[in-house]
């Protein structure tokens, strides 16, 4: 069940019923891959358009948020990844809470200890952005809900309200995180065509998925797995005064809404053209864009090439799709799982970076540990 026409004033609590002593809370949150993409933002982390992603499974986040309470003024946390002090993410972090504090009024009350460990390398093009702060956002509406008394105003805090105001806050953190807290299929942003979508918060696909669609598969090749040189904010960013933005953010509307009767009907040769034409157009806004940057890889290139080549010989369903990188997420139905796989080891092993590669398929969502 969703809650309806919610707007920000909505996350803002009401008196907490109960205070806590010291404590601890863990989640683990999947990636997730845009099919229509995200790029380009209003406002305080807003889109420009609705995007659509499946929610993974393999690549996750888990994060144990310690919390104890404090008298000092301002907020107090230290991160650590994979058990190390990780003094680089305070910013990041800091920044989160300041966007989030008016609607976490507790946050200045506790100290917290973050700890957190990615399945996947960090800054390798999957969104850590994504899992990281969705697992971070729903430790602490953990929190929340413990300090709302089952006696509370409205009997407690429904799951409805409990995942609605995770996904509103992880949005906060990194815009595509908000799609990371449901799955197996998240649409971010309003679209006429989905009832219930909104600009605020990610809401699950409302339509039966096809089943051609179920356990889909995809395998993550890692070409490049070393920082990006621009970062999204920047690229986001970069289509405020970009040539072709109004013409982008109407193809990803039209794109979004040829892809609800595919997701519906199973058609996989339209699938494959709308996630292909999302790929590029995203990375066409980055080539075009001033200044211009590039983020695939020469590997990149041909990956997509032999995947083509693969299609055309085999009749095969496989796509690709990229995010903000040069990784290649190649995308097939499970039927065609052993052959894809024997072909990716055969042949597109080659070019990822020490051959490395990640088998992931669409996901449920986050799981409270
Ligand atoms: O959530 P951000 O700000 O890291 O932006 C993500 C942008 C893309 O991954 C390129 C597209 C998307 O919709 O996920």
């Amino acid at each position: 069940m969703k809650l309806l026409c919610m707007t920000e004033v909505d996350f803002i609590p009401k008196e907490y019923q109960n205070h806590l002593e010291q404590g601890k809370v863990s989640w683990q949150s999947p990636s997730n891959i845009a099919l229509v993409k995200y790029w380009g933002k209003y406002g305080e982390q807003l889109p420009k358009n609705a995007s659509i992603s499946f929610t993974l499974s393999n690549c996750h986040t888990n994060t144990t948020l310690g919390f104890e309470p404090k008298s000092s003024e301002g907020f107090e946390f230290a991160v650590f990844l994979d058990g190390k002090l990780a003094p680089n993410f305070a910013p990041k972090i800091q920044t989160f809470f300041e966007r989030i504090e008016r609607y976490m009024p507790f946050l200045k009350e506790y100290s917290f200890t973050i700890e957190t460990s990615n399945s996947f390398p960090h800054s390798s093009g999957i969104a850590s952005s994504a899992s990281g702060m969705s697992a971070l956002a729903l430790c602490l509406m953990s929190v929340e809900r413990m300090l709302c008394s089952s006696r509370s105003q409205e009997g407690g805090m429904s799951e409805a309200y409990f995942l609605q105001k995770a996904t509103f806050l992880a949005r906060l953190g990194s815009g595509s995180a908000c799609r990371s807290i449901e799955g197996p299929v998240v649409v971010w942003g309003v679209h006429n065509e989905i009832d219930g979508s909104d600009d605020l918060f990610g809401t699950k696909f409302p339509f039966d998925l096809h089943n051609n669609f179920k356990n889909y598969q995809d395998t993550v090749l890692l070409v490049d797995q070393g920082e990006k040189q621009i970062s999204s904010t920047v690229g986001h960013d970069l289509m405020y005064d970009h040539p072709y933005s109004e013409s982008r953010f109407l193809q990803a509307e039209k794109n979004l809404s040829n892809l609800i009767p595919v997701l519906k009907e199973g058609n996989l040769a339209k699938f494959i053209e709308i996630v292909e034409n999302e790929a590029l157009s995203l990375h066409a806004m980055m080539l075009t864009s001033n200044p211009y940057f590039i983020l695939m890889k020469p590997n990149t290139l041909e990956i997509i090439n032999r995947i083509w080549k693969y299609r055309r010989e085999t009749g095969s369903s496989v796509c690709f799709t990229l995010d903000a990188g040069a990784n290649v997420h190649v995308l097939y139905p499970e039927n065609e799982k052993e052959t894809v796989l024997a072909y990716i080891k055969n042949e597109l092993f080659a070019f990822c970076q020490d051959g490395q590669y990640i088998c992931d398929q669409i996901g449920l969502g986050a799981k409270m540990l």
